[in-house]
C-alpha cells in the first residue's frame, strides 16, 4: 500500500489515494502536476514526476521506514505519527530499539523456560514448528529450539531481531499485520507483544493467527489487564483487555481457550502490571 498526495489535474486540488502494490508500503509526496505519465494511481510508483518525490518502502514484506525527518517538501505530513492503518507505534519501537540490550539483560527469561512455556512446549508435536510473534530478543524462541521445536521469529523492532539473530535464532523483522501464512504453524507464541496493536486491530490479528495455525494448532498470549490504552513512563504504547475481552477475541477467532492464568510482574518501566496469559487451542 502507498499514499499519494497529488493533485487531481483538473482542479488543482490534493487528494491522497492509494497506490502501489499490495504489500508495498510508501508515500509518495509530489507537488508537481499530474499529467500523462505523472501519477497513476495503482499502477505503483514508476512514473511520477515533479518535486518532493520519494518512497519510503517498496516491496514484499516493506518495512515501516520514516522518510518524513529531512524531506523539504512543503506537503508533507507525519504519516506515522499517526500510525495510519497499521499495528505499529512508532514510539514503542523506537523505544524497544534503543533499550534492547536492557530488555535483553533484565527480561529475556534468563536461559531457563519458565511454567508458561514449558506448558506451551509440551502442547506442540515433537518437532513442531511455530511461530514467536513479537519475539523481542529472542530468548523463548531461543528455549523452545532448544527443546527441539522448528521456530520462526518476528518483531518489528530491527534492533530485537539483531538481538535474536546473534542467539541463532530464525528472527526477521515484520509487524502484526505481515503474517499471512495459512495452515503451516503447530503453535503460535504471542508473549506481552499484542499488548502493542491497537484495540481495533487484535480481532484481525487473532483471526490472522487461527489461520496460520493447523487446526489443534496452540496460541499462547499474553496481555496487560486493564481498561483503554495508554503509554508507560517509557512512552509505550499499550491496549490494556479484560479477561472476559480476551476470551471473547479468542473464542471469535476460533480457539477454545485451554487454561487461563493471571497475575502481576514489574517491567522495563519498573511499574508493577496485572496480567492475563491464555493457552488456547484452535477448533
Ligand atoms: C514486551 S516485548 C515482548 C517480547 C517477547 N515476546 C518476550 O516475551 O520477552 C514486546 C515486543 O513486541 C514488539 N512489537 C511491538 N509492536 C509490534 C508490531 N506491530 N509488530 C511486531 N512486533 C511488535 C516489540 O518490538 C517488542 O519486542
Amino acid at each position: 500500500m502507498g499514499l499519494c498526495n497529488q493533485s487531481d489535474g483538473q482542479s488543482g486540488c490534493n487528494r491522497i489515494c492509494f497506490v502501489g502494490a499490495t504489500r508495498a508500503l510508501g508515500v509518495c509526496n509530489d507537488w508537481g502536476w499530474a499529467c500523462v505519465g505523472g501519477h497513476e494511481p495503482d499502477r505503483g510508483f514508476c512514473r511520477c514526476i515533479g518535486s518532493g518525490f520519494r518512497i519510503l518502502a517498496l516491496g514484499p514484506r516493506a518495512a515501516l521506514v520514516d522518510g518524513a525527518k529531512d524531506a523539504n517538501n512543503r506537503s508533507r505530513a507525519d504519516v506515522f505519527a499517526t500510525g495510519g492503518n497499521m499495528s505499529v507505534d512508532p514510539k514503542t519501537l523506537a523505544v524497544y530499539n534503543e533499550k534492547a540490550a536492557d530488555y535483553a539483560a533484565t527480561l529475556d527469561h534468563g536461559g531457563k523456560a519458565g511454567a508458561h512455556l514449558v506448558r506451551f512446549i509440551a502442547a506442540i508435536p515433537a518437532g513442531g514448528r511455530v511461530l514467536d510473534l513479537g519475539c523481542g530478543p529472542g530468548g523463548s524462541a531461543h528455549l523452545m529450539m532448544q527443546a527441539g521445536l522448528d521456530v520462526n521469529a518476528v518483531d518489528a523492532s530491527p534492533e530485537m531481531v539483531r538481538f535474536a539473530q546473534s542467539k541463532g535464532v530464525a528472527a526477521r523483522i515484520a509487524t502484526f499485520d505481515d503474517l499471512d501464512a495459512a495452515g503451516v504453524y503447530d503453535g503460535v507464541w504471542a508473549n506481552f507483544s499484542l499488548l502493542h496493536a491497537p484495540r481495533e486491530k487484535l480481532s484481525m490479528h487473532f483471526g490472522a493467527i487461527a489461520q496460520a495455525l493447523r487446526v489443534g494448532g496452540h496460541l499462547h498470549v499474553g496481555m496487560k489487564t486493564g481498561k483503554g490504552n495508554r503509554r508507560d513512563r517509557l512512552e509505550r504504547l499499550y491496549t490494556f483487555v479484560e479477561e472476559v475481552e480476551l476470551t471473547n477475541l479468542l473464542r471469535d477467532a476460533g480457539f477454545d481457550v485451554v487454561t487461563t492464568r493471571t497475575g502481576s510482574d514489574i517491567g522495563l518501566a519498573g511499574t508493577n502490571d496485572p496480567w492475563v496469559i491464555m493457552l488456547a487451542r484452535k477448533n
